[in-house]
């Protein structure tokens, strides 16, 4: 195995040069938005791809900084991924078994998904690897996937308290077994799926809540016989990929930025262009729709097999609400910007059963209650929610700490303050949405770089 010293890769061991942002109040938000692809299913379409026996093409495939490292570390392993346009990528399949060792550790950057999708697929390999991360992901916890794995036989090292870099060791014979998660945690779903693929006999994972499904759908879509529904999966191992064609919906995590500002800035209106729908995706429509919100679905369709519509978001009086704990797992991502909408709204609002916010990119908890009450809002925290008290925005300067989506809530929740709200450290808003402060300035946002 190729050792190494630098253990957290070049964006963790120096830090990514830090950017700031000032937005300014602004006036109604209008036009027609298209947000970049999915993240999720970008990264997995690069790994799907890669072990596929055949050539895959990937349409709208997500030129974050998350999804570039994945694919980068394919190359890495010998998989040839052609970039002819920007969002496509064109991906030379190496076979089950086909991966070469790399030289080196392989650097996920600031993506979760990215390494512990990784630690499963990476199990099953001849060769020995390491997973390394920026500063964010270096805190994450990795326990939750190397337990199961190393029930399956896999052997991977973390470092103390079970956080990355993730040693690998190659060569391990891999038994299949029913695993019942205590988690609802798709990322662990997939490590355990994607390792069931080199494992004797069936995988099989329960979940205490259903989590997205993109990881079993799209083994489907590329040939292996796999069985799931809400919260339940299984596969037998040793069955064999057939590139196929994916074609990548734009990603509702990003579109949930525009909708809650188009939501709270009076004379608003909004339309997010074909949208990913995936139903373990759109709690925040749910939740946002019994608070009181005008959100449309328009011309519904399909978009490589998931379903997508557009969405014409128009400005609306918010009610404050009790988020039902059942919806936690279907908003995830979504919680940053749900806490600027709760900010806006008529009462406090009010969250629990969402603990995993805590071990995200950021303890986005922490994070958004800070932020606001550096606005001027009173958050109370517990240790799985908030409740957030509504009131007037003042100007101020909030720190992302890195986190993309707090950078983007931010710039949000400065759409109906006072004055102007600095927002220190974005440069990560890169990971998951590129381009995200022009867009907003084309939405009417007065968005300046610092
Ligand atoms: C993801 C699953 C979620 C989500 C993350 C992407 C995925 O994480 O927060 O942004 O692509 O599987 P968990 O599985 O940790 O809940």
């Amino acid at each position: 195995m190729a050792e190494t010293t630098d253990v957290t890769g070049p964006a963790g061991a120096s830090g990514p040069a830090q950017q700031h942002w000032i937005v300014a109040p602004g006036g109604p938000l209008r036009g027609t938005l298209t947000v970049p692809g999915d993240k999720s299913i970008s990264h997995r379409a690069v790994m799907l791809a890669a072990l596929a026996d055949g050539v895959s093409t990937i349409d709208g495939f997500l030129e974050g900084e998350d999804t570039r490292a994945t694919a980068a570390i394919f190359a890495r392993m010998g998989v040839r991924i052609e970039a002819p346009a920007p969002s496509r990528r064109i991906v030379h399949g190496v076979g089950l078994d086909g991966l070469r060792a790399p030289d080196g550790p392989l650097d996920c950057g600031n993506a979760g998904t990215g390494m512990r999708l990784l630690a499963g697929l990476l199990a099953g390999q001849r060769f020995d690897s390491v997973l390394v991360g920026d500063a964010s992901l270096s805190r994450r916890p990795m326990r939750r996937v190397t337990v199961p794995l190393a029930q399956m036989g896999a052997r991977i090292d973390t470092a103390e308290g079970g956080l990355p870099p993730l040693r690998i060791h190659g060569g391990q014979r891999l038994q299949g077994r029913i695993h019942t998660l205590d988690v609802a945690s798709a990322q662990v779903k997939s490590a355990l799926l994607l390792a069931g693929l080199y494992a004797a006999g069936h995988t099989e994972v329960n979940e205490p809540h259903p989590t997205r499904d993109y990881t079993e759908r799209m083994l489907a879509a590329f040939g292996v016989d796999i069985v799931f529904s809400p919260g339940h999966a299984r596969l037998h191992g040793g069955q064999r990929l057939r590139a196929t064609d994916v074609a990548v919906p734009a990603d509702i995590s990003s579109a949930a930025f525009f909708i809650v500002a188009a939501s709270i800035v009076p004379g608003s209106e909004l339309r997010l262009r074909q949208v990913g729908l995936n139903p373990r995706r759109t709690g925040l429509l749910r939740v946002l729709r019994q608070m009181g919100a005008d959100i449309r679905e328009e011309h519904p369709g399909e978009h490589g097999g998931e379903p997508v519509a557009d969405l014409v978001v128009r400005h609306a009086p918010l009610r404050g609400i009790a988020v039902p704990e059942a919806v936690v797992p279907d908003m995830i991502d979504e919680f940053p910007a749900l806490f600027v909408a709760a900010a806006c709204a008529d009462g406090p609002t009010t969250v629990r059963g969402a603990a995993e916010l805590r071990v995200k990119e950021s303890d986005r908890i922490a994070g958004m209650a800070a932020g606001l009450r550096t606005l001027g809002l009173r958050v109370d925290e517990t240790p799985d929610g908030a409740t957030i008290y509504p009131g007037v925005l003042h100007g101020g300067c909030v720190d992302s700490h890195g986190d993309h989506r707090i950078a983007m809530a931010f710039a949000v929740a400065a759409q109906r303050a006072t004055g102007p709200v600095q927002i220190r450290d974005v440069a990560n808003v890169a990971t998951s949405f590129p381009g995200f402060d022009t867009l907003a300035c084309a939405a009417g946002f007065d968005l300046r770089r610092m």
